[in-house]
């Protein structure tokens, strides 16, 4: 990498982020390309032992710009639709399954998926004996990944829970034997492993998780005589609220036992793959927005009155502390230093649960902050994971302007923000 990979102290520059939003609007995202590149080093640093190889799990954040830089450092794709592994290709990922660069991990086969495996014979990661069923249809020929749910693992909160009998991912581990046996009668050798117990969970928790998915995975390699690797999925944490860093050393050396304890398991040399998502992107993304307004509510019975900052950016653009009461961090650049008091800070949408400071029993966490001034930027946190790529278009807004900010202080327009005539585009009167 030519560029030092450390944050720039641009994106908490008042002057700076007012100069982007005359030139796009608000609201923005904003991402630092020295962040990315320090998590990607971290990542790599994690799979730097022989045998090791990452992937980035591109639905975090499937931008081209982010995709590109993913591809330079040497890291594979877990994609989950067609069009994931569409973008991929587009970015310059190879297709093919030899090796598997592109790895297509589908609870459900839908739209253009064919294309993707048919067309680009990327290596389909299968999550339940439907869809073998459902490549024999469709005429493949070729290898097959398994996803398997072991029964156990934690996210961050339980709709981020992706392994035990609440999840709907994966081959229930009992029936591994079954989903094996009718996997050779259809003459599709299964070459991969994978599991992913769990998106965002605590650095122990992880730690724990990992070790006993290796030792489970040990425990069945053996009965796969054509596996080439062993997938333990994503899940690195990133930290919302600050604080201790994740502990890499401990973490690479679980890896690296991991891979020695399956290696030794099959009798041979096999790869040993993670694809985390959220840790490459999350500290890399500021939603920049503006306060249009600030008001009051005042206590009565029902309860007690907030100041309300209300912003240009809702749920649209950042649904996370909506959908799971996640917290991001928020500043507003201009008012830097000065006191703070209790502020709700709120979006344009029609639902009262367009709120960015909540808590996830879906009540108002009002957020210590300078008392923001109409027209003040106002910035949240670490959004460059599930932040843009869950935005949608409810209300009819269009998905904002994202812009690339380069270490060396230069910035470029990743995508523009969408118009009226990109939300009408799909709309037809063609008679069916
Ligand atoms: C199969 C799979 N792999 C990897 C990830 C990435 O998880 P994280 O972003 O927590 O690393 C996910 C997240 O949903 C996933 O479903």
């Amino acid at each position: 990498m030519t560029t030092p990979a450390s944050p720039s102290p641009l994106a908490s520059d008042a002057a700076f982020l007012e100069s982007l939003a005359a030139k796009v609007g608000t609201p923005f995202w904003l991402y630092d390309a020295g962040v990315i590149r320090r998590a990607i080093n971290d990542v790599k640093f994690l799979t730097s032992a022989p045998g090791l190889q990452a992937r980035f799990a591109m639905k975090a954040c499937p931008a081209t710009r982010i995709l590109k830089e993913m591809q330079q450092a040497g890291i594979w794709i877990d994609a989950v639709s067609g069009n994931e592994v569409l973008r991929a290709r587009q970015a310059g990922f190879s297709g093919g399954s030899q090796p598997p660069v592109i790895l297509y991990t589908a609870d459900v086969f839908r739209d253009n998926w064919w294309e993707a495996v048919g067309t680009h014979g990327v290596l389909p990661n299968i999550g339940s004996p439907g869809q073998l069923r459902d490549l024999e249809k469709a005429g493949y020929r070729g290898a097959i990944a398994l996803r398997v749910n072991p029964g156990f693992g934690h996210g961050h909160v339980n709709s981020c829970d992706t392994g035990g009998p609440s999840s709907k991912h994966g081959v229930w581990f009992q029936d591994v034997a079954e989903v094996i046996v009718f996997a050779k009668k259809l003459g599709y050798p299964i070459v991969m492993i994978h599991a992913h117990v769990g998106s965002g969970p605590q650095q122990e928790e992880l730690r724990a998780n990992l070790k006993r998915l290796a030792e489970e995975f040990a425990r069945i390699a053996p009965q796969f005589p054509n596996l080439e690797a062993v997938s333990l999925g994503g899940g690195l944490p990133h930290n919302y609220r600050g604080g201790a860093a994740i502990d890499l050393k401990a973490l690479a050396s679980i890896l690296t036992d991991a891979h020695a304890l399956l290696c030794k398991a099959v009798g041979r040399p096999i790869r040993l793959e993670i694809e985390p998502g959220r840790y490459y992107v999350a500290g890399s993304a500021q939603l920049v927005t503006r306060v249009m307004d600030v008001k009051k509510t005042r206590d009565n019975e029902k309860g007690k009155g907030a100041t309300f900052a209300m912003v240009d950016a809702g749920f649209v653009d950042l649904v996370r502390p909506a959908m799971y009461g996640s917290y991001h961090r928020i500043s507003i650049p201009a008012r830097a230093g000065q006191p703070t008091e209790p502020v709700v800070v709120a979006g344009p949408l029609c639902e009262s649960g367009d709120v960015f400071t909540r808590d996830s029993s879906e009540l108002l966490a009002p957020r210590d902050l300078p008392l923001p001034h109409t027209g003040d930027l106002m910035v949240l946190h670490d959004g460059g994971a599930y932040g843009y790529a869950m935005s949608s278009n409810y209300n009819s807004i269009g998905r904002v302007p994202q812009i690339w900010l380069e270490s060396d202080g230069s910035t470029t327009l990743i995508s523009r923000r969408e118009t009226i005539e990109d939300i009408l585009k799909a709309e037809t009167d063609e008679k069916l």
